[in-house]
């Protein structure tokens, strides 16, 4: 499907960094079993939700600086390459598509990023690891303005980033293979990316080691770990690019 497509897309989700270390939302173990995910309405009127709400990203930032990109981001780099990647849109706010290589005017964040924090009133940004002292050792970090610190991700309840999510959706309309990589598929308005895809004529391909919601119009669904998945996909791509050559 990816051989024969000219505008591929690859979609991925937190499945494709548990093998750097980062635990995934909905598998057993996984963030949500351990907490209860913090509204934006309630961080922005409730100082104690602001107080969970750090608990559990201190803990995400730790899994981060301790975190490599592993060999599934490095073959969906190694797509770009190949020539073989339009566009990546991520879920994921880690930053390791970045890390293995992907170029930024590629990578569509769809969730916003822990690579940046911003103030909740005034809007000043800055680098997470310039404010990682503060992060670690204040219970609420506050900008200088007084307004409340936040990273520059998309919180439940939070309005989704316009510009993402219209060129995710161009993008998946315009698409003719669409690859999703380690994602429960069960948070909208994202996991209709991979639905515009199918209804657009595009071969759907889901690799996840769960079943989703969206196996059933799937054209391939693969439940293999993402490295070992994506490893091989590249593999088979490249030997049938030689052979074509
Ligand atoms: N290889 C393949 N699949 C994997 C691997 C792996 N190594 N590890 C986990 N998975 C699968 C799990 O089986 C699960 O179905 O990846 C999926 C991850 O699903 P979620 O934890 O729900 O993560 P995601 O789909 O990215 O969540 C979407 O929900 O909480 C919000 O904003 C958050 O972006 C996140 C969104």
């Amino acid at each position: 499907m990816i051989a024969d497509a000219q505008r591929v897309v690859v979609f991925t989700g937190a499945g494709i960094s548990t093998e750097s270390g980062i635990p995934d939302f909905r598998s057993p173990g996984g963030v949500w079993s351990r907490y209860k995910p913090v509204m934006y309405q309630e961080f922005l009127s409730d100082h104690e939700a602001r107080k969970r709400y750090w608990i559990y990203k201190r803990e995400f930032y730790d899994n981060m600086a301790a975190s490599k990109p592993n060999a599934a981001h490095r073959a969906v780099a190694e797509l770009e390459t190949l020539g073989k990647l339009w566009f990546l849109i991520t879920q994921n706010i880690d930053g390791l598509h970045q890390d293995a290589g992907n170029s930024t005017d590629k990578i569509i964040e769809l969730h916003g990023t822990n690579r940046w924090i911003e103030c909740v009133s005034c809007g000043a940004r800055s680098w997470a690891e310039d404010l990682m002292p503060r992060i670690r050792n204040e219970a609420v970090p506050q900008c200088e303005c007084g307004g409340w610190l936040k990273p520059a991700t998309i919180s439940f309840g939070q309005a989704m980033p316009v510009r993402e999510t219209n060129a995710a959706q161009q993008a998946a309309s315009a698409c003719d293979a669409f690859l999703v990589v380690g994602s429960s598929l069960q948070v909208h308005p994202a996991a209709s990316m991979p639905l515009i895809a199918k209804q657009s004529g595009a071969g759907l391909a889901i690799v996840n080691l769960e079943p989703t919601p969206l196996d059933r119009i799937a054209d391939t669904v693969w439940s293999e770990s993402a490295g070992a998945a994506l490893t091989a996909i590249v593999r088979e791509l490249k030997s049938r690019m030689a052979g074509a050559n």
